[in-house]
């Protein structure tokens, strides 16, 4: 049943969205699609830094839609999404096109900062303070968006694989 769906994994940066989604994918045997990734291949750029510190927040958004939009007409497989994919609303409603289920990889902050000790990488990570600002204006976001909610805090990768193949196995 899962070979007809999209299973949508969002959550914070340092929620483990990527690692966990190229184990579902392995398991289900979907494709795996990393938004970040293919958003890097619209870009022409090298990295997502590059396109922020080229480009700026508003570009890199606008990338982001441009995938969101490819995204959502694929028929199945695991979507890694970039944590700022629930701040436009738009992206989502790409995205939930045919039978999709949302994953919310929940995190705590402190969880977030243990998992990216440096924030080199992730251009809105690099201000602590804001960081923590984003982390909580974005909470109620992914409530809204989420079929199914995982607290991910104390789990392995492949632990939290396991609730989600067993969630959405229940759900199908
Ligand atoms: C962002 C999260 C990043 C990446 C970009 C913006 C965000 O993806 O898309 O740096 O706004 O939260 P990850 O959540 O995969 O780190």
């Amino acid at each position: 049943m899962t070979e007809s769906m999209k299973i949508i994994l969002i959550g914070f940066m340092g929620a483990g969205k990527s690692t966990v989604a190229a184990l579902v994918a392995d398991q289900l045997n979907l494709p795996f699609i990393e938004m970040d990734d293919e958003i890097i291949k619209v870009s022409g750029l090298k990295s997502i830094p590059e396109i922020f510190a080229l480009h700026g927040e508003a570009t890199f958004r606008a990338f982001e839609s441009e995938v969101a939009r490819k995204t959502g007409s694929l028929p199945s497989g695991i979507i890694s999404t970039g944590g700022g994919i629930v701040t436009v609303a738009a992206n989502m409603h790409s995205l939930k096109n045919g039978r999709v289920c949302i994953v919310y990889l929940r995190t705590s902050f402190e969880t977030v900062k243990d998992r990216i000790p440096n924030p080199e990488a992730r251009p809105l990570l690099r201000d602590p303070v804001a960081a923590e600002k984003l982390f909580h204006a974005r909470k109620a976001l992914y409530e809204q968006w989420a079929d199914i909610t995982i607290d991910t805090d104390n789990l392995s990768p492949e632990e939290v694989c396991s609730q989600v193949v067993s969630k959405i196995e229940s759900l199908v």
